[in-house]
């Protein structure tokens, strides 16, 4: 099973019969590098991207409300080197079985060079709301890059554009910025469909989707050191999630019961409220914003039994809790200065606890 792909329903699917042409359109174009451009290949390259996990704006993002995602420190690494015959993870390479890794081969690098023995390692749940397929997707392509051209440096804004029309390919043309860019940049990045104040801004990313086309502007936070007091208690519930029908469920409810938009405004608020918090190193306040957050999101019905299980024994040991990502399963997280606590809680009630620092570095080179 290779991280990320293993994914069900939208997140990752086999490669379409009749791919659209053009799924994928940018404000800038893509970093392409053929093999006409190797002067040497490089023996082994190997990357590592992370993944990452939203504090604050699931759901509220796809109505046009920021979204804060920290990277986190596990991720996929991958490692190519050049071999008689294409290969991963030790057996034959079939193109439409890994449909991000094909993508970033044939239409960003269009490798036409000598096979490839290609081999991913993920300490990433996978379909658990951890950003997997974009972590493996931003790996490939920092190995190919170095492989490819030894001793050229890693454009992470290049790699979160390759990674976006990786997942765009996969997904049916429909994939939000969010996880490829924070993997590729690493640290706090808020996601929006506007600028936010108080953030930095990095790149705009746009997509042609089914339903027309969509435009983000990727921001970066600085972290003050005071939030390095504290840990993210990332818990898997063990039930893989599909986001995809999550959004759906969402978009179905709100038909239902219009009034629940109102607490798609309160997350919104909500969100820049966590931001704030986060930009002053005010700890108490980044928890309680997350607490706040976890209540929106059951009221949108997007949080179950495991969920709730996994945040309500993490809670009397952390500073904030709330679900991660789509809900519906995958993952929760706490905020806790005593990281070890909060994982044993985590354990006792069935969940699959992982501790990372808050805003890991993004995408980068491996030393072998
Ligand atoms: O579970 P994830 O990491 O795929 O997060 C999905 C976040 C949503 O806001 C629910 C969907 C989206 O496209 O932003």
């Amino acid at each position: 099973m290779i991280a990320g792909e293993d994914v069900p329903s939208d997140h990752c699917q086999a490669m379409p019969d009749n791919p659209p042409s053009r799924v994928m359109s940018l404000k800038k174009p893509l970093h392409r590098q053929t093999h006409g451009l190797i002067a040497q290949p490089s023996a082994m390259a190997s990357g590592f991207a992370p993944g990452k996990c939203i504090l604050f704006g699931e759901h509220a993002v796809v109505y046009g409300h920021p979204a804060v995602a920290v990277a986190i420190d596990s991720g996929v690494r991958v490692s190519v080197e050049r071999s008689n015959e294409w290969t991963l993870e030790g057996i034959p390479f079939e193109p439409s079985r890994h449909p991000h890794i094909s993508h970033i081969l044939n239409a960003v690098f269009e490798y036409e060079g000598p096979p490839l023995k290609m081999e991913v390692e993920s300490n990433l749940f996978s379909a658990a709301g951890l950003g997997s397929s974009a972590a493996l997707s931003n790996a490939i392509g920092a190995a190919l890059q170095a492989h490819i051209n030894p001793g050229q440096s890693l454009d992470p804004i290049s790699l979160a554009r390759m990674g976006h029309s990786a997942e765009a390919m996969a997904q049916k043309g429909r994939a939000s910025p969010t996880d490829t860019a924070t993997s590729a940049l690493g640290g706090c990045i808020v996601v929006s469909g506007q600028p936010v104040d108080g953030t930095k801004h990095v790149f705009d990313a746009e997509l042609e989707t089914p339903e027309g086309i969509r435009e983000w502007s990727i921001n970066s936070v600085d972290l003050p050191d005071s939030l390095r007091e504290a840990y993210l208690v990332i818990g898997f519930t063990g039930e893989m999630s599909s986001t995809g029908k999550m959004v759906a469920d969402v978009a179905k409810r709100l038909e239902r019961h219009p009034e629940l938009r109102e607490e798609m405004n309160s997350i919104g608020r909500i969100t820049s409220a966590g931001l704030t918090a986060m930009s002053a190193g005010n700890l108490e306040a980044v928890g309680m914003a997350m607490d706040a957050c976890h209540g929106k999101l059951r009221l949108l019905g997007v949080s179950s039994p495991s969920l709730e299980s996994l945040v309500e024994a993490a809670r009397p040991h952390s500073l904030g809790a709330k679900l991660t990502g789509s809900g519906g399963g995958g993952c929760m997280i706490a905020l806790a200065r005593d990281p070890q606590r909060v994982a044993e809680a985590i354990e006792v009630v069935g969940g699959r606890p992982l501790i990372s620092r808050l805003g890991a570095p993004g995408v980068r080179l491996l030393e072998d």
